[in-house]
C-alpha cells in the first residue's frame, strides 16, 4: 500500500508546484513563510520539516537557520525530493532525507522546531501516531511542533468536498480530525494552542515538548532510531 502511495506522490511531484499555484491562496509562499516565522528558529539552530514535498517550507526555514544551522526536509517520495533538490541546490545548511514520517532517522532531542504543512492528515493509519511520537522524541525540551492544516472551508460546496475527503479516510479518523484534534496533540505535548493564519483558510497547531521530555501522561520520551 505504502509503495503505491509513494508512487502516486512521485508522479504528483511533476505538477505539484503548478497545482499549488493554481489552487492555493498561498501563491506567493506567504503562508509557508508565516509558518517558518512562527517556529522562532534563528541562525545556527536546527529545524526539521516533515513531509516536505517540493521543499516550499524548507526554503523558508533555511532562510532562518542560515549556513551555520541545519534545515532538514524529510519525505518518502523520491520524486518530491528531486524537485526540492533543484530549489535548494545552492543553499548551504539545507538537507533532504528520504524517510517515512513514522520512522524519523534522527537522534533524540536534536531539533529546535519541527514543522509539517498540509500533510499530516495524508499520513495513513497508525503512521500519524508513530509520527507524533517521533516528533516529540527528536525535539529538544520546550521546543515546538507546528502543524499547519486547512480550516473548515467557508464555501459550502468546497466544505462538502472537504467532508467527502475526510470520510474517505474512515468515519473514526474523520471524527478525530474534526472534533479531537487538540486532545490528540495534547496526549503528546505538554501544551497545545491554535494559531490563526493571516488568510484564515489554514490553522497552525503548536505543540510544545515538556520539560525533560515529560509528556502529559507522565512518561518520558526515550531515545530511538539512531
Ligand atoms: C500535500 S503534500 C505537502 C507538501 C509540503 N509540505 C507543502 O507544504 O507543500 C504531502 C507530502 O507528504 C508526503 N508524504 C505522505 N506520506 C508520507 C509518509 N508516510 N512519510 C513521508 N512523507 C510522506 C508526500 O510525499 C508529499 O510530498
Amino acid at each position: 500500500m505504502r509503495r503505491w502511495r509513494r508512487a502516486y506522490y512521485d508522479q504528483f511531484s511533476a505538477v505539484y508546484d503548478r497545482f499549488v499555484a493554481l489552487h492555493s491562496s498561498d501563491r506567493q509562499g506567504n503562508l509557508r513563510a508565516y509558518l517558518a516565522e512562527k517556529t522562532g528558529v534563528s541562525s545556527g539552530q536546527r529545524a526539521l520539516d516533515i513531509c516536505t514535498g517540493t521543499g516550499a517550507v524548507l526554503k523558508m526555514l533555511v532562510d532562518r537557520t542560515g549556513p551555520d544551522g541545519l534545515a532538514v526536509g524529510v519525505d518518502f517520495s523520491r520524486g518530491m525530493l528531486a524537485v526540492a533538490k533543484t530549489k535548494l541546490a545552492s543553499r548551504k545548511g539545507a538537507f533532504l532525507v528520504q524517510a517515512d514520517a513514522g520512522h524519523l532517522p534522527f537522534k533524540s532531542n536534536v531539533f529546535d522546531a519541527v514543522t509539517c504543512a498540509h500533510a499530516f492528515y495524508e499520513l495513513k493509519g497508525d503512521t500519524q501516531d508513530a509520527c507524533l511520537k517521533d516528533v516529540e522524541r527528536v525535539l529538544k525540551t520546550s521546543k515546538p511542533f507546528l502543524m499547519m492544516e486547512h480550516e473548515l472551508p467557508r464555501h459550502r460546496l468546497i466544505r462538502l468536498l472537504f467532508y467527502i475527503r475526510l470520510l474517505s479516510m474512515g468515519a473514526k479518523r474523520a471524527f478525530q480530525i474534526l472534533k479531537k484534534e487538540k486532545e490528540r496533540l495534547e496526549s503528546h505535548f505538554e501544551s497545545v494552542r491554535k494559531l490563526p493564519t493571516p488568510s484564515g483558510n489554514s490553522k497552525i497547531w503548536v505543540g510544545i515538548v515538556g520539560r525533560d521530555g515529560k509528556r502529559p501522561d507522565g512518561a518520558t520520551s526515550s531515545g530511538g532510531n539512531n
